[in-house]
């Protein structure tokens, strides 16, 4: 007992002196206000518009914050930082397009998915469209997406480049260092219409999967309110108009 009470006031003491705190929801409702984290690289789902963050998934937080009645504050980190920050208590949910995988499973939570999208081929005209063609090829991906994860699964692929921002994969495959690019369906889509001059086509679908937000594994009745949240936003044609706005069309899982 007594061991256990030293421990706790030893941890407590650390994060008083890191200044880094695991809120909880009772934390979060308190102070009335949900630190949120995304990229800002990735449109239409999340990005910058000059200095705002904007997009789908900005939309989406912002309305279940509303929700759940608390204001909402933003947080803009590399892709790769999120799930190694969020265990670091940084900020209290991530919001990044975050598909489900049993190994980020193993370090962070994931709520019920916004939406369901999954990893397709783009490439030139006269490129690698297929999944069965990209032997031999070079592929440009985000570094620690499942995009990344795919590519490296492609059996007989000449080499696979990583890229900080798939934004910076996009233009490798514009400027010609890549023959194709892995990255999600809409964000594709998205690229097609604003590259229509470059002659870019989409492919082959590689692999499907849910996104979801991410939070710190455990925190349990944060996980059940934001959860609440997005019930109430897919309930009432909230999240649907969200999807309209970005996609013309309803992305959610059904
Ligand atoms: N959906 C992919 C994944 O789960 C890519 C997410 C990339 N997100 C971003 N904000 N760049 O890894």
């Amino acid at each position: 007992m007594r061991a256990i009470h030293t421990f706790a006031l030893a941890l407590g003491l650390v994060c008083a002196a890191t200044g880094v705190q695991a809120r909880d929801w009772a934390a979060v409702k308190q102070s009335g206000t949900l630190i949120a984290a995304s990229e800002g690289a990735y449109p239409p789902f999340n990005y910058f518009q000059g200095s705002r963050l904007t997009g789908y998934e900005i939309d989406v937080m912002e309305a279940v914050a509303k929700k759940l009645g608390l204001k909402l504050e933003w947080r803009a980190l590399a892709f790769d930082a999120l799930i190694a920050s969020i265990r670091q208590d940084r900020f209290d949910v991530a919001i990044a397009s975050h598909g489900y995988t049993e190994e980020r499973a193993k370090s962070v939570d994931f709520t019920t998915p916004h939406y369901c999208s999954g990893g397709q081929i783009v490439a030139k005209a006269g490129g690698p469209l297929k999944a069965t063609e990209l032997t031999g090829k070079t592929l440009g991906v985000q570094l620690a997406t499942t995009y990344a994860e795919a590519a490296k699964k492609v059996s007989g692929a000449k080499e696979v480049k990583t890229y900080p921002k798939d934004t910076d994969a996009l233009q490798a495959l514009l400027g010609g260092r890549v023959d194709a690019w892995i990255t999600d369906r809409f964000v594709a889509k998205n690229a097609l219409a604003k590259n229509s001059a470059e002659g870019i086509k989409g492919g082959d679908m590689v692999f499907v999967e849910r996104v979801s937000m991410i939070h710190r594994k455990g925190n349990n009745e944060l996980h059940e309110q934001l959860n609440k949240g997005l019930a109430a936003i897919k309930a009432d044609g909230t999240l649907k108009a969200i999807s309209e706005k970005y996609f013309q069309e309803d992305i959610s899982c059904t």
